[in-house]
């Protein structure tokens, strides 16, 4: 009987210290990873400030019909590839935004390293209601070779 629950108050113990060691580790990715998010949001914020904000404006609402809106878009919801690529290699032609069309030419910024478009995406997916998590350099990458295909 004492033997019994000897093994049983062992288990126990050895749960509380995995337990214990799991959650610490667990906790400790989680902050690195969001360490990592709040770099490339708040970078990709100033980026986006000062490359896009003339345009599309602080607050993402675009300019009537001349410039579309980021802050709600349909667009960016369904081609998040083709926001990578347009903002490294610019975009023309006619786009229908939210049910409107836009026809301007929106030049590109080659001179964008991939992290810096990482930080960028980071901030347009994250920002004005959407939650997609940050946007690792590795699908920039991944994407921006298939651009001109
Ligand atoms: C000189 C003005 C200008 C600047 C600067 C600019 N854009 Fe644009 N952007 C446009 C125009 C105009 C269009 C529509 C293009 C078309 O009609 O084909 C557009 C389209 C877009 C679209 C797709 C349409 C939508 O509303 O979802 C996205 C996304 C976008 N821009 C993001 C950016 C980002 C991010 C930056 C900064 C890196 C940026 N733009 C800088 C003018 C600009």
């Amino acid at each position: 009987m004492i033997r019994r629950l000897k093994v049983w108050v062992a288990f126990l113990v050895s749960l509380l210290f995995c337990g214990d060691i799991l959650w610490g580790c667990l906790g400790k990715t989680g902050k690195q990873e969001s360490v990592k998010f709040q770099q490339y949001f708040a970078v990709g914020e100033q980026l986006y400030i000062k490359n896009c904000s003339n345009c599309h404006q602080k607050s993402g609402v675009g300019l009537g019909l001349l410039y579309p809106p980021l802050n709600t878009s349909d667009f960016m919801d369904k081609n998040p590839e083709k926001v990578i690529c347009l903002i490294k290699y610019g975009i023309e032609g006619e786009l229908l935004v939210n049910g409107s069309q836009y026809n301007k030419a929106m030049p590109g910024i080659p001179s964008l390293t991939e992290l810096e478009i990482a930080e960028i995406s980071t901030f347009l997916f994250n920002s004005w209601g959407r939650k997609k998590g940050i946007i690792e350099t590795e699908r920039v990458s991944s994407t921006i070779e298939h651009c001109q295909d």
